[in-house]
């Protein structure tokens, strides 16, 4: 069964490009680039770790230091899979969300996934400020940060790279993800 049968009940053409779930490393600009990318399509935009941090009414930081990683991976699963999503929606995902049990598989079954793909260095340089929400980044700095990044970049790879579109993070706009999606996800 396609994506779009899947989607539209078999009753219901779908009108629009469904669910788009984006993808990425930590820093990528998945929720940035996302919220402007909704709002341009007038499509609603869905940022997931948002919607754990509201159901479990604490930080992420703060469910991770309470309840540790594997608890964390286990309820981003299940937000993932048991939200009631639109017919169109722009989904913002944890950076690590497609590297765990079968969610990546899930996406690419329920919509289509976008990689915005982006250097080590480059993320580094834009989340060496943006450390303090982020529970796997505490304490790493300067050349530490860049190592990190390399490392759980090389184990993600393999997940991100089958995402259905790869788009250059570098200096990537929500026009620019606009034409992309218009061109291959329709
Ligand atoms: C994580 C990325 C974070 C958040 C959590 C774990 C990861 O989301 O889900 O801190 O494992 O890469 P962002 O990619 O939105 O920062």
């Amino acid at each position: 069964m396609s994506t779009r049968e899947t989607l539209s009940n078999n009753s219901k053409p779908l009108q629009g490009l469904g669910l788009i779930f984006l993808i990425g490393f930590m820093g990528s600009g998945k929720t940035t680039l996302g919220r402007k990318l909704a709002s341009k399509m007038g499509y609603e935009f869905i940022d997931l770790d948002h919607k754990l941090e509201q159901q479990v009414e604490l930080s992420i930081a703060e469910y991770f230091s309470f309840f540790g990683e594997d608890s964390f991976r286990k309820l981003e699963s299940e937000i993932l899979k048991k939200t009631t999503y639109p017919e169109n929606a722009i989904i913002s995902t944890g950076g690590g969300l497609p590297c765990f049990f079968d969610n990546m598989d899930w996406m690419k079954q329920n919509g289509k996934t976008v990689y915005i793909k982006l250097a080590p260095k480059t993320l580094a340089d834009r989340l060496e400020n943006g450390k303090e929400e982020r529970p796997l980044l505490q304490e790493k700095h300067g050349e530490a940060l860049v190592a990190f990044i390399e490392q759980k970049l090389a184990e993600r790879e393999s997940f991100y790279s089958q995402a259905n579109i790869v788009a250059d993070g570098l200096s990537l706009t929500a026009d620019r993800l606009e034409q992309i999606l218009n061109v291959k996800a329709t």
